[in-house]
């Protein structure tokens, strides 16, 4: 017996369902992880609602920390009983155990737990791209980060501020801007769920003596996009790394030159990490900054597997601080 969970049509997360789908043998160059811990991301909500389209039925998830079980010819450098997490695809990390690529499995340092790992691996490994890849913090410059009591936000408000960053945070309730506080936020503007956007850029210009922040990291895509252009200094990079509000809008490249000079990304992290020698390295310093403080993994709730469809509910009410975590 091996649950996992599927969906067989796009929809809402009641579409989610609990199967019973029995594992082979692990084939050449694969491993099978028992899973102790499952990471529940928003790419999970945008594959199941149709956004990102997928062949159905669907396995889920990318995210889990879990146990080496067996070992198919030709896996080597991993041994049976070793931690390790998963962070990408083939999905179907929201399972009791899988057989996935030996080259994409990441050990497990002993300074990690099975439910930090699986809170961070995809998460942190995001903001390891965003701070690494995409912007090398500068102590002082100021910057923006949308949705920064989520998962990823979270982290990347602690690791930026750790790094000497002047942080602007935007959050939905009070209670998230105490949080997002706490983790190192020189400033947290609060838009309540229905709000309007459309002061936002005024707020940051007052925040930084109206220069305006070098970098806008925004992962709510349609709603805050143009306040995200119109915060950012001249020359400023709008770091457009997801669309949990909708889909973005078509951009005229010419209006990036006109509003001073902006430079505009849409990174991912499945291309950061897509040489496993740089997956290796990547999660290596991830580790070191979590045992270093820099990072922290914050669980807002663990859910049992079987109750996928809820967690996904949890998050898409914008109700979540940190990550939500499937226990099998
Ligand atoms: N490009 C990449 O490689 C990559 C990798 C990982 C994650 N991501 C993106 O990073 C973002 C964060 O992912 P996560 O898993 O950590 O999720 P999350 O941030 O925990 O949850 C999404 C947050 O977005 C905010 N939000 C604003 N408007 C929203 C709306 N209309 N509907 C839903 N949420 C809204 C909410 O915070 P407030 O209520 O405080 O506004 C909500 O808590 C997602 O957009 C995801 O796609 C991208």
């Amino acid at each position: 017996m091996n649950h996992r969970i599927e969906f067989k049509a796009t929809g809402g997360p009641e579409q989610l369902v609990l199967v019973d789908a029995p594992l082979p043998e692990p084939g050449p160059g694969e491993v099978r992880v028992r899973h102790t811990a499952i990471g529940v991301n928003y790419i999970d909500v945008y594959q199941r609602s149709g956004a990102y389209p997928v062949t159905l039925p669907a396995p889920l998830g990318f995210e889990a920390a879990g146990v080496v079980e067996a070992l198919g010819s030709g896996a080597t450098g991993l041994a049976l009983g070793q931690r390790v997490a998963t962070m990408d695809g083939p999905t179907g990390s929201y399972a009791e155990a899988r057989n996935h690529p030996a080259a994409r499995l990441v050990p497990l340092p002993d300074s990690i737990s099975d439910e930090e790992a699986a809170a961070l691996i995809f998460k942190g490994l995001t903001t390891h791209m965003l701070v690494r890849r995409v912007w090398t913090p500068v102590p002082g410059a100021w910057v923006l980060v949308h949705a920064a009591a989520g998962g990823v936000g979270l982290i990347l408000t602690r690791w930026l501020a750790a790094e000497g960053v002047n942080l602007i945070g935007v959050v939905s309730t009070p209670d998230k801007a105490a949080t997002v506080k706490a983790e190192g936020a020189k400033a947290v503007l609060v838009v309540p769920r229905g709000g309007s956007y459309g002061e936002l850029a005024a707020e940051v210009r007052r925040l930084t003596d109206g220069k305006g922040v070098r970098i806008s990291y925004d992962s709510v895509g349609k709603d805050t996009f143009e306040a995200s252009l119109d915060s950012l200094a001249p020359f400023g990079l709008l770091a457009s790394f997801g669309r949990a509000s909708g889909a973005l809008p078509l951009v005229d490249v010419a209006e990036l030159g006109r509003r001073g000079g902006l430079a505009l990304q849409r990174p991912s992290v499945f291309p950061h990490v897509a040489d496993p020698a740089e997956l290796q390295a990547a999660a290596r310093e991830l580790f070191a900054a979590h045992a270093a403080g820099k990072v922290r993994a914050t669980i807002h709730a663990r859910f049992p597997l079987s109750e996928a469809a809820q967690a996904h509910a949890l998050l898409e009410s914008r109700a979540t601080q940190g990550a939500l975590l499937l226990i099998p």
